[in-house]
């Protein structure tokens, strides 16, 4: 069986593009539609309540698109809305927290795995009972980082502020001694060379949404619902709900996509 209808991916914003730039190079057949709810963000102070009604209007955007899976590609929306869409989606949806987790566990060898995400993620304690679900004794140490998501929209991840910042955030770890770091929240990958300069080269990043992507290949395989064809039958999309221009600018730097194509909508009430 082959399905050549694409895989919705949602975000806050343009985190999930480092969930997006994975499938593009493991996926490369499947079609992507994106959706980046850049108006309303960051999810992270929002209360979980609102989040899933965000993440209802994304879902119900890309599923008017006809996509035949859903990736929540938002650690946020996953936290607030997963088990929600999984029980009323007709199609199968993926988030990024139990992909991330089974990655940190595998990863750590002194099972002390720190946890950096939105506050909302850290306060929803889904990382905290995805790990010590699978593995129990581990000692999880957890942060909320809040002043990342704002940093990697206003395209400052390179800048000596992103840096200091960095720095100034992942002083908490420095004691705690972790060997395994997940960064919780799809927007961090942009500033990875900068975590990893501060937690030094022995600490072992995780990228929940790199890992997400190893899950929705075995998915569509499983469902027998991968695109089998030589090539992608329809042109990737790509939508935010807020200035197509500086999601542009982002997306032709992280992808390495020049003249990047973005479509302005609104999904709210
Ligand atoms: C945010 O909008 O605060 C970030 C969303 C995430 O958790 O990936």
């Amino acid at each position: 069986m082959s399905d050549e209808h694409a895989i919705g991916f949602m975000d806050s914003g343009v985190g999930g593009l480092t969930v997006v730039k994975q499938a593009l190079k493991q996926l490369p057949r499947e079609t992507v539609y994106f959706i980046g709810d850049q108006a309303r963000l960051p999810y992270g102070p929002r209360p979980g309540e609102q989040v899933r009604a965000f993440s209802w209007q994304m879902a119900n955007f890309l599923m008017r698109k006809k996509i035949k899976m859903l990736v929540i590609a938002c650690n946020t929306a996953t936290a607030a809305a997963l088990a929600d869409l999984k029980a009323k989606l007709p199609i199968p949806v993926i988030g990024v927290i139990a992909p991330g987790s089974r990655a940190a566990i595998k990863a750590s060898t002194s099972h002390r795995i720190g946890v950096i995400a939105t506050a909302g993620t850290i306060k929803s304690g889904a990382y905290y009972q995805a790990i010590t679900n699978q593995q129990p004794g581990v000692t999880v140490v957890s942060e909320a980082c809040p002043k990342f998501v704002p940093l990697v929209e206003s395209n400052e991840y390179h800048s000596p502020v992103a840096k200091r910042v960095v720095a100034e955030s992942l002083q908490p770890f420095k004691t705690h001694q972790v060997d395994t770091l997940v960064m919780g929240c799809t927007h961090y990958p942009l500033l990875r060379p900068l975590i990893q300069n501060v937690m030094g080269p022995d600490v072992t990043l995780i990228d929940s949404g790199a890992e997400t992507v190893n899950d929705v290949s075995s998915v569509l395989s499983y469902l027998g619902i991968a695109n089998t064809s030589a090539t992608k039958r329809y042109p990737d999309e790509y939508f935010t709900t807020g200035s197509p221009d500086q999601f542009a600018a982002i997306a032709e730097d992280w992808l390495e996509r020049p003249d990047f194509k973005v479509t302005h909508v609104e999904i709210g009430d």
